[in-house]
């Protein structure tokens, strides 16, 4: 049989040592040794074969508008969210395409072929980017999955307009229903928001993915009101709470009856700690909270995790590349994740941990599965997170999508001239 691709000598994250052969756009065969004829055979020369890293949480209608208008100087998640505010009436479909294809090339050069992304539908002027990100899913659906969630930013019930606007991104084929109970006027509406937007992914039979108790505020409990809609509406294993930071800094007490809830609701956790550690704690002097979730407790107790980049270069934070991996080494730290076997598994929450809360088909290694995969310069997960590991080779789609060079100047993708990526350097 002949082969479009044959990777030999490759390590995969278990540590096995595989040839593995691609074909149709889907792996063929894994083994520890192929011996056959192919389009293009492959010396991996030992190193890492990785599936691709997934994303479960990104904001792609505000990324690459660092400065516009202008900058966050508080640095805090309310000056954000104002300063999105001001920036949502300049925005025009035409720009969202252009910043968020920017983006998604410096995804895909990094092996990041799956995003969660958020998308404000809050208002007519958020609309703009739901047309747009609807249109970047098109555009990229060859080499990169875009699952895009229905948010609204300003409030579920506090935003007068985004009742209509949420309905009708999701009535245009926005994927999953999000929802930010914290940000309601009272605990009260908070609770009621996240009972009407379960209801509605229930009834259109969508996952649910809501910004949750993304606050240090302790008695920010709304997540304890996910965990019961998802029982009572019969949605277990297809919601997932994001941030959860208001979990750091709960009663113990208190915690030690929710996690067992939330494993029994099999909710998903979806913490972003790069940009968590720099918004939390912000109101504190010392000892200052460092915001990020109760990773490790949460893995106790059979909670799935997937870590998140949240943020690159918008209104919330100022850094960040598309590197799922500086993701996954900040989580390390912050998590306090340092044994072996936990920071094998910081990798996991970059990739198939993130990949099974968005509910990706045909995800993995294994014969039958897409031919997704990414390269690293490292010998295993580990020592990939250590370096940030340089990506020798992005196949998407069963095509070799980039060489050699983690950066977009490695791309090979029709329609997407190199240029434009270039434009958008860190300020
Ligand atoms: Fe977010």
């Amino acid at each position: 049989m002949t082969f479009d691709i044959l990777l030999k000598n490759g390590t995969l994250p278990d540590g096995a040592r595989a040839d593995i052969a691609i074909a149709g756009g889907r792996i063929a065969a894994v083994d520890p040794l192929i011996d056959a004829e192919a389009g293009e055979t492959i010396d991996i020369s030992g190193n890492l074969v990785s599936p691709p890293f997934v994303d479960p949480h990104f904001h792609m209608d505000a990324t690459l508008s660092y400065g516009l208008p202008r900058i966050n100087a508080s640095g805090t998640l309310l000056e954000g969210i104002a300063l999105w505010g001001e920036l949502k009436p300049l925005l025009t479909e035409e720009a969202v395409v252009e910043r968020a294809l920017a983006y998604c090339d410096w995804a895909a050069s990094m092996g990041l072929l799956a995003i969660r992304s958020h998308v404000d539908t809050s208002d007519e002027h958020a609309m703009t980017g739901v047309r747009g990100l609807l249109a970047v899913r098109d555009r990229v659906k060859d080499y990169i999955t875009l699952q895009i969630v229905a948010f609204p930013q300003d409030g579920w019930l506090r935003s007068p307009t985004a009742r209509d606007c949420t309905l009708r991104a999701l009535d245009m084929g926005v994927d999953v229903v999000g929802g930010i109970p914290h940000f309601e006027r009272t605990m009260a509406d908070g609770r009621r928001s996240v009972t009407e937007l379960c209801e509605i992914a229930a009834e259109r039979g969508l996952m649910v993915d809501m910004h949750c108790d993304e606050t240090d505020d302790p008695m920010s409990r709304h997540v304890e009101q996910l965990a019961y809609e998802t029982q009572r509406l019969g949605l277990q294993g297809r919601v997932a709470g994001s941030h959860l930071t208001s979990m750091h800094s709960m009663d113990n007490y208190y915690v030690s009856k929710l996690l067992p809830l939330m494993a029994e609701a099999q909710l998903a956790a979806i913490p972003n700690p790069l940009i968590n550690i720099t918004l939390q704690g912000r109101h504190d002097t010392y000892p200052k909270r460092r915001g990020l979730t109760r990773v490790p407790e949460m893995l106790k107790h059979g909670i799935r995790v997937g870590f998140g980049q949240d943020c690159v270069l918008d209104p919330w934070y100022s850094l960040g590349t598309a590197d799922m991996l500086d993701v996954a080494f900040m989580g390390l730290h912050v998590a306090q994740m340092t044994s072996p076997a936990d920071m094998a598994r910081c990798f996991d929450m970059v990739t198939s941990e993130s990949a099974a809360i968005l509910g990706l088909e045909g995800y993995g290694l294994a014969r039958g599965c897409k031919a997704d995969l990414v390269v690293l310069d490292a010998a295993n997960p580990v020592e990939a997170i250590r370096l940030r590991a340089r990506r020798l080779f992005v196949v998407a789609g069963g095509r070799v999508i980039a060489r050699g060079r983690a950066d977009v100047s490695a791309l090979d993708l029709p329609d997407r001239p190199r240029e434009v990526a270039r434009r958008f350097k860190t300020p």
